[in-house]
């Protein structure tokens, strides 16, 4: 990985201000979290600071964030400059293409992407393309691993690519119309590339000798959307604390 370092200073802009509306949000994300703990919002602050710049985080940016959150300086620097999901230096303006290059996607192709980035944006990661509006790097595996080999552009995956598939991506975000997100393939989400192999012989015979109705195909008419955090994922309803049962006890030796 490359080292992480804040673009150069002839690049960094002499202020930052949050949006009326950007600001309103990330009130609203400290107050999720109990008094003295609001530092914990600080990477959706960021990444929202990141949507507002151009997807890219600058230095006065960074300190905006900390005086927001009462952090010090260098602990939203650290943070910054650790995860590859924040931008350090000015990106594409129409998609920063993130090819992820560990093994599955290695295995399944990911050099070739590499090659069309090289062509088609700039020969060196990082670097802007003559137009501006393209910028491309390698990162490490984007879980997205079963669909490989896949590119990340903005918040969306592109999986299942050829080279072919991802110049088609590419022409999507140059025009305008990016495609779906999601497999630029025949397949739906990450099940068998050749189909449904488990749970599709409807035609089954009961024990009686009838058979089960057919179940609903499967459709994959919406889009990919983004996943749900973790704090909506579906999870039992807790249970009620129990009772006291030594309550309606009658006390030893009592008739
Ligand atoms: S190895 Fe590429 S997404 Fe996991």
């Amino acid at each position: 990985m490359a080292v992480r370092r804040l673009a150069p200073k002839e690049l960094q802009p002499a202020s930052f201000t949050f949006t009326a509306e950007n600001l309103a949000w990330a009130k609203a994300q400290i107050e999720k979290y109990p008094p003295g703990r609001q530092q914990s919002a600080v990477i959706p602050i960021l990444w929202r600071v990141q949507e507002q710049h151009d997807g890219w985080v600058s230095e006065v940016a960074i300190r905006a964030v900390a005086d927001l959150l009462g952090m010090p300086y260098i602990r939203v620097l650290e943070i910054a400059t650790f995860y590859t999901m924040f931008q350090l230096q000015p990106v594409g303006k129409k998609a920063h293409v993130q090819v992820c290059g560990t093994t599955p996607c290695m295995l399944r192709g990911s050099k070739d992407l590499i090659e069309v980035c090289k062509h088609r944006i700039h020969h060196d990661p990082f670097h802007l393309s003559e137009d501006g509006n393209f910028s491309w790097e390698e990162v490490e595996c984007l879980g997205a691993c079963v669909n490989a080999p896949m590119a990340m552009i903005w918040k969306d995956t592109y999986e299942d690519l050829t080279p072919e598939l991802l110049n088609k991506v590419l022409d999507g975000f140059a025009s305008g119309h990016p495609p779906k997100p999601g497999p630029q393939i025949a397949r739906q989400y990450a099940a068998p590339v050749t189909g449904p192999t488990t749970l599709n012989s409807a035609a089954k015979a009961d024990a009686n000798g009838k058979s089960a109705p057919a179940a609903p195909a499967l459709t994959d008419a919406e889009p990919k959307k983004a996943s749900e955090s973790a704090n909506v994922q579906e999870r039992p309803a807790p249970k009620p604390p129990m009772g006291d049962a030594t309550a309606t006890k009658p006390p030893k030796g009592a008739s």
